[in-house]
């Protein structure tokens, strides 16, 4: 009987520590053996090619349900399509509460859609209604099932939290040994510019940009850390925009504090400029935080490089250019405030990463790696299982052209959303394979993976995410509120 199931033979191999040649030996879906001249059941040949961790995308939005009922367009199987095309093989997505309900009902329902996934999968529980029910009864058995981190927004009708529940929120993840993710921007200063601008006519696309500066982004990054602070509880800052934000971040860090910094794909190639193409064409380009200017594409690499910001995600959403589920939502000529927020890019987070990053010399293999596997899949407790190629890991692999070159269309993507902001864009670097679990899931573009074969990745305690142990005056109050 051979060795191995599978053997992944003469690639490089690159972790987020090493790059080495040697052959993988691959057994009941995991990692056996990390060697020279291995033989197995059968062989992938890996020559010419990087074998790297499949990409663990920790911020995406997949099947989110809406106020409205019904769901995003990227539904799991296309969202799982799009994943694995791109190399990415297990995604942490979102179960969002609505006001005046609670989440145990809607993270049944996640659950349950979830089941036709073909990633590995796992979920942020948004908070948006902090009543004592979800606090104190409903959070705890969430966490339980394997929900260890919350998502809360600063901002945003109807989803934004007050400081007072913010805190609330802390204190209960604090008391649950789970990690929270924060969405800084400040509501009062968005809402109050938006009046401004839609009384003065400025109506366009490209006027939110102007609705929430970059400043508004840094008092709120400056505010939730600080809040953390008082709780004693680790955060991570969602989808940092720029260097100026991250500086928030960096000065927590070099006090000690536990907070890291997420940047996402589109911050390092979109600019406001974006915003402001002809018609509604800008509406492709909208997200929040706002894309901001070519030369702070460079600082967001110095920040990178630094380690401030350590993780990149795709913050993948699901909405539509055309038709009237999508960003025309409220019409072709919606002002600005009423064009659903959110780009897409499940597909072309490692690729448009690996060419602005990696080809062209911003950073090395390793530190790839790290952005885009090993750091999320560490902050969010699912290492040593995905992330790293080691023994034990579960074999979910990419095999990479770093060479190839690629011109970027929305047919590459796979993805349900009918467009790119990256389209005709000119990238270095392609993924050839993914392997999930040992199995061949995704070869020369062709995605070959069962509805429904996708695992739920419950994510119990680590060290990671432990308080520090500090607080004001040493009382506790997460233990009383
Ligand atoms: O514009 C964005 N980022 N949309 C997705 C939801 C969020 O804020 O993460
Ligand atoms: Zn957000
Ligand atoms: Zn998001």
């Amino acid at each position: 009987m051979a060795d191995f199931d599978l053997v992944v033979r003469g690639g490089t191999v690159v972790t987020g520590s090493d790059t080495m040649r040697a052959d993988l030996g691959i057994r009941g879906g995991r990692i056996a053996a990390i060697a020279d001249r291995l033989d197995g059941a059968a062989v992938l040949d890996a020559g010419g090619l990087l074998v790297l961790p499949g990409g663990v995308d920790t911020h995406c939005h997949i099947e989110q349900l809406r106020v409205t009922g019904d769901a995003d367009e990227e539904t799991w199987e296309s969202g799982s399509r799009a994943c694995l095309a791109g190399g990415t093989t297990s995604v942490v997505t979102f179960s969002a509460q609505f006001k005046g309900h609670g989440i145990l009902a809607p993270l049944a329902e996640y659950r349950r859609r979830a089941g036709r996934a073909m990633v590995d999968y796992s979920f942020h529980q948004i908070i948006t209604d902090p009543t004592d029910a979800v606090i104190h009864e409903e959070i705890p058995r969430v966490v339980a099932e394997g929900v260890r981190s919350l998502k809360v927004f600063l901002t945003y009708d109807p989803m934004h939290l007050d400081d007072r529940q913010y805190l609330r929120v802390l204190a209960a993840a604090r008391r649950n040994n789970a990690f929270v993710t924060v969405h800084c921007e400040n509501y009062e200063a968005i809402g109050w510019l938006t009046e401004a601008l839609l009384a003065d006519g400025r109506t366009a696309p490209k006027y939110h940009a102007w609705s929430r500066p970059t400043v508004v982004e840094r008092e709120a990054t400056h505010r939730a850390i600080a809040l953390a602070e008082l709780v004693d509880q680790p955060i991570q800052v969602f989808h940092v925009s720029c260097a100026e934000v991250a500086e928030e971040i960096a000065r927590a860090q070099a006090r000690g504090l536990r907070v890291w910094g997420e940047t996402c794909t589109q911050y390092f190639v979109l600019t406001a400029a974006d915003m402001d193409r002809p018609g509604f064409e800008g509406a492709k380009f909208m997200c929040s935080p706002a894309p901001r200017d070519a030369a702070d594409h460079d600082g967001l690499w110095d920040m990178v490089r630094r380690g401030v910001l350590d993780v990149v995600s795709s913050d993948h959403s699901g909405w539509c250019y055309d038709g009237p589920r999508g960003k025309r939502l409220h019409g072709a000529d919606a002002p600005f405030r009423d064009i659903p927020n959110g780009v897409p890019g499940l597909t072309a987070r490692l690729p448009v990463l690996f060419s602005e990053g990696v080809a062209a010399g911003r950073i090395d293999l390793p530190h790839f790696v790290r952005l885009t596997a090993t750091n999320p899949a560490r902050l969010f407790g699912l290492y040593p299982r995905k992330g790293t190629i080691a023994i034990g890991a579960d074999a979910d692999l990419v095999l990479w052209d770093a060479a190839r070159q690629v011109t970027l269309t929305n047919a590459l993507m796979q993805q349900a959303i009918d467009y790119t902001p990256y389209e005709g864009r000119r990238i270095t670097g392609w993924p050839v394979a993914t392997l999930r679990r040992g199995e061949v899931v995704m070869r020369d573009g062709v995605v070959q993976a069962e509805p429904g074969s996708g695992q739920f990745l419950a994510r119990g305690p680590y060290d990671m995410i432990r308080p520090r142990g500090v607080l004001p005056n040493g009382f506790d109050a997460a233990r009383f509120a």
